[in-house]
């Protein structure tokens, strides 16, 4: 049996079927790669399920075989591919690795959900004949890990990495503090990581990421071709960093270790130079350890800071990002500050109309990162029966996190660069709470960010959707199964 082209999430530009014609893989077929990784990461794959030796070689694909080619395709995108499905063989072009990994990605929905097994199955392996044309619609197409409320060590967040690159996204924003803690070392404040670290929500032990261990992420992730955005939340969200160093708060004292989950009761001194000089050092550290463009400073729910002394701190922060080479990206509510060049604006609203502090960000001309949190916030439950997950944004279906248009979702013509669905994790402790809540939205979201607007049919991507079920079963994924869905 072969998943018919249709299947593939998020659905691609263009599919052109050739009726009655089909690929098998060949037991004795090579697998033609351009680097050593896709040939791997694509033999890792089918390797298991298959039974199959699948040598990897740098030239000389032939019948029954599976070609990846850096190839120049006429009117493609750099990340977009093309993958052609013949009776003799399957190739997939692109001119970059990206768009190979892509490529690979779709040729993997295409084969029988079983290829996604870790132990033998039958064949056939098969791949329905045609060609198949494809690119993304946002360059930023994003998934956030609040690894702050709830910590999770470097394996849980490769295993996010793989999940969210196998639908296209190339973004993994960690939200790396907040006031439950503190999840990255720094050199010169290194009690931000051995004090701010050592709590989370519910009173457990917390954790952080070595340097080594950070760095670690960034390569596994780039590998997959996705970006790490850190974020560093501020000026509000740092009671854990306030723990470490009381000279942050104004009046000098220590606050107690945090472990609820209330928002808005802290804040950095801003009148205070020491706070410009660890926000300086912090900044430049992390910076170092990012090759992506964005520094994340949150900006979001400060509301023990006066709105004075909020735009006073960004006026004299925003320039300290920009200082280490990297662009600003904050929650939305950082819109009324002087806007820095190439400034981003994570939107987080949930209503039709944007609040004032959007409104500002629109008015500059910040470019805009779409989040509504009534849409593609994955910590919101399903319905009331979820057993995990919050409620104030709403319950959101399936349906829900689908059905829009990033374009036309804020009045005006916003300069939008993406969507990206942030998982905070109150609630979230474990790698199963992150399944339930992260399947099925995120490839729901992922096709939002991905395919244009006129491939999107809710009716359509139900069945799409629903044959990915299979094969989350088999990657050990506990997935919500949604009543919308018509689950084979
Ligand atoms: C947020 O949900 N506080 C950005």
């Amino acid at each position: 049996m072969t998943v018919p082209a249709h299947s593939v999430v998020p659905a691609p530009v263009e599919v052109i079927p050739a009726p009655g014609v089909a690929f098998a893989l060949r037991p004795d077929a090579v697998i033609e790669a351009p680097t050593a990784f896709l040939g791997s990461y694509l033999a890792d794959v089918l390797r298991p399920p298959t039974g199959f030796a699948l040598p990897v070689v740098t030239a000389g694909a032939g019948p029954g075989d599976i070609a990846l080619v850096l190839a120049d395709v006429a009117g493609l995108p750099d990340d977009g591919y093309e993958l052609e499905a013949t009776a003799d063989r399957v190739t997939i072009r692109s001119r970059t690795e990206t768009g190979l990994f892509h490529g690979v990605q779709t040729l993997r929905q295409l084969l029988p959900s079983t290829v996604e097994a870790r132990t033998v199955h039958a064949g056939p392996w098969t791949v329905p004949g045609g060609r198949i044309r494809d690119y993304p619609r946002y360059g930023y197409r994003g998934a956030m890990l609040d690894v702050a409320r709830h910590f999770f060590g470097v394996e849980v967040v490769k295993r996010f990495v793989d999940q969210i690159s196998r639908y296209k996204l190339n973004v993994l924003h960690l939200h790396l503090s907040d006031d439950q803690g503190w999840r990255l070392a720094v050199d010169a404040w290194p009690r931000l990581a051995e004090v701010g670290g050592a709590t989370q929500a519910g009173g457990g032990p917390g954790g952080h990421y070595t340097k080594a261990q950070y760095a670690e992420l960034v390569a596994y992730a780039a590998a997959r071709h996705v970006t790490l955005v850190p974020e560093l939340d501020m000026p509000g969200h740092v009671n854990a960093a306030l723990t470490a160093y009381p000279e942050l708060t104004c009046d000098g004292a220590a606050p107690p270790p945090y472990t609820g989950v209330d928002v808005g009761f802290s804040t950095l001194c801003v009148g205070k130079d020491v706070t410009y000089a660890f926000v300086r050092q912090v900044l430049a550290e992390v910076a170092a350890l990012t090759p992506g463009p964005y520094l994340h400073i949150g900006g979001d729910e400060a509301h023990s800071t006066p709105a004075a002394d909020y735009r006073e701190f960004l006026r004299r922060v925003q320039p300290l990002v920009t200082a280490t080479g990297k662009t600003v990206l904050g929650w939305h509510q950082i819109g009324p500050a002087d806007p820095v060049p190439g400034r981003t604006v994570q939107y987080w609203g949930r209503t039709p109309e944007p609040d004032e502090d959007a409104r500002a960000a629109i008015a500059n001309g910040d470019r805009l990162l779409l989040s509504p949190a009534n849409r593609v916030y994955l910590d919101m439950k399903y319905d009331p029966q979820t057993p995990i997950g919050l409620d104030w944004a709403g319950h959101i279906t399936v349906r829900t996190a689908y059905d829009w248009d990033p374009a036309t979702l804020l009045p005006g013509t916003p300069d939008v660069i993406g969507v990206e669905a942030p998982l905070w994790t109150e609630t979230v402790a474990t790698p199963a709470d992150i399944d339930l809540l992260t399947f099925p939205r995120l490839p729901a979201v992922a096709e939002l960010a991905w395919s244009p607007q006129s491939r999107r049919d809710w009716t359509e991507f139900r069945s799409r959707l629903a044959a990915h079920g299979p094969r989350w079963t088999l990657q050990g994924i506990g997935f919500h199964p949604d009543p919308e869905i018509p689950w084979t």
